[in-house]
This record gives structure tokens, C-alpha cells and sequence, in this order.
């Protein structure tokens, strides 16, 4: 069966590029991404030449992740129109460049709003229907940097993916989640690549005891 999926922050990049080759597989994609009747507006013209040219199922929808609302709108279209939703990579992210002093706590906290909170955003937006459907798969997209890169001047981006780089059920936004909830199916098998890992430990650690 082909999947519902969204991907974030898919305007350029890794998100525009995953958006196309999973619409080529052909899955329903949802390639989201903030203004897009204003500054964005060509990369959806784009997206919507690519799906007519190849004949795939690509879409856009608007989404900023700095926004609640945004987000809460986004995932509600997509359920309605399709009844479910069942892949969430969360790509959306940005970049800063500087030492690390010269970055304000305001400054921080921006960024980590954008690469890290933003996911929670809209994994509050989407899991509740995840976990009606017992089943979904959600992707952070982290950085190998995280794990060692070329501080200082890109010090204050590896911190903010590094609050990515390991399974966010384990560490700190999924694991207040109280509910507990049975998993009928999920896609991870063994062997299943480590992006899989994050949902089933998020479906089957359920309550703070076992964080
Ligand atoms: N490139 C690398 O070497 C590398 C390595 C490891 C990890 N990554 C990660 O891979 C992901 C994609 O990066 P990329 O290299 O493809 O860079 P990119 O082309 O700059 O993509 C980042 C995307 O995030 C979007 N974005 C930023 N703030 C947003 C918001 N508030 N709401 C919605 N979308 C927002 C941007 O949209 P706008 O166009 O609207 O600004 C842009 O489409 C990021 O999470 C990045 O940290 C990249």
C-alpha cells in the first residue's frame, strides 16, 4: 500500500529532493513548507510542474513550524482529505554560522525552536492520528555532525541537532506521553534502518516509568 506522508521544510534541499523521489515511488506526498503564496510561491509552482511532468502523486500544503496553528492546519488537511497519514519526517531546520559567543540566548533559543521544538509542534498535531490508526512512522532529520564536527563556529547548530540526534523518545519529547497504546503493525523489522527505531520505542514506551 502506498503511504501518506509529509515532509517539512521542503521548499529546497534534502525536503524538496525526498518529496520527489518519494512521490516517484509513489506514495501521496505532502512537500510543506511556510509563504507559500508569497516567497515560496515558485517552489510550489515547481513542485506542481514536477507532479504533472512525472505524473506522481506530489503535493504542497503550507506549513511553518514555527507556528502552532500552522501546523494543527496542516496535519487536519491532510486528514481529511485522505482519512489517515502515515510517514512524518521532520526536515525542516536552519543553519546558523558564527562562534559561539557571538550568538544571544535569544538568538539560541530561535534556533532551537526551529530544529528541535518545531518537531514537537507538529508531532502534537499528527501523533493523535498515528495512534488512532496503531501504526505510523516518524523521522527526525538529526546531523552526523552532532556526533563531532568543526566547532566553533558551527557550534550552536550541532547543539540544536544534537537534541535530534538520538531517538527523541528516549531523550526528553515524546517520553511524557502517558497513554498507553498497542501496536498492531508496525514498519520496523529487524534490520529496519535506525530512522524506524524512534516511533516503535515512542508506541511502546508508554509510561514515565519507563523512560
Ligand atoms: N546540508 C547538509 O549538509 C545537512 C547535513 C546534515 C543535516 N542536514 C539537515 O537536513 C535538513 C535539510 O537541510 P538542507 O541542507 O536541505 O537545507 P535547506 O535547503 O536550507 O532546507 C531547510 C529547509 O527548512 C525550511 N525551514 C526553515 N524554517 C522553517 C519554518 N519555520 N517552517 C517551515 N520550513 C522551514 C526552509 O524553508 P524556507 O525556504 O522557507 O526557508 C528549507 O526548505 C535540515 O534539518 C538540516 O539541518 C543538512
Amino acid at each position: 500500500m502506498k503511504d501518506v506522508i509529509i515532509i517539512t521544510g521542503a521548499s529546497s534541499g534534502f525536503g524538496a529532493l525526498a518529496a520527489r523521489a518519494l512521490a516517484r515511488a509513489g506514495h501521496t506526498v505532502y512537500a510543506s513548507m511556510r509563504e507559500t503564496a508569497g516567497r515560496n510561491a515558485p517552489q510550489v509552482a515547481e513542485a506542481q510542474k514536477y507532479a504533472a511532468k512525472h505524473n506522481v502523486d506530489l503535493r504542497t500544503i503550507d506549513l511553518d513550524v514555527a507556528s502552532e496553528a500552522s501546523a494543527d492546519a496542516a496535519i487536519e488537511a491532510i486528514v481529511t482529505a485522505h482519512g489517515r497519514l502515515d510517514v512524518v519526517i521532520h526536515n525542516a531546520g536552519h543553519m546558523v554560522f558564527g562562534p559561539a559567543e557571538a550568538f544571544t540566548p535569544e538568538q539560541f533559543a530561535e534556533l532551537y525552536d526551529v530544529n528541535v521544538l518545531s518537531t514537537q509542534r507538529v508531532n502534537r498535531a499528527a501523533l493523535p492520528q498515528l495512534r488512532r490508526q496503531g501504526q505510523g512512522l516518524v523521522i527526525w532529520v538529526s546531523s552526523s555532525s552532532s556526533a563531532g564536527g568543526t566547532p566553533p563556529y558551527l557550534a550552536p547548530y550541532f547543539a540544536a541537532k544534537a537534541a535530534l540526534g538520538r531517538p527523541p523518545t528516549r531523550h526528553g519529547l515524546l517520553n511524557t506521553t502517558p497513554a498507553p497504546m498497542r501496536v498492531s503493525r508496525t514498519r520496523c523489522s529487524k534490520g529496519s534502518s535506525p530512522s524506524c527505531r524512534p516511533m516503535r520505542m515512542s508506541l511502546q514506551s508508554r509510561t514515565p516509568s519507563s523512560r
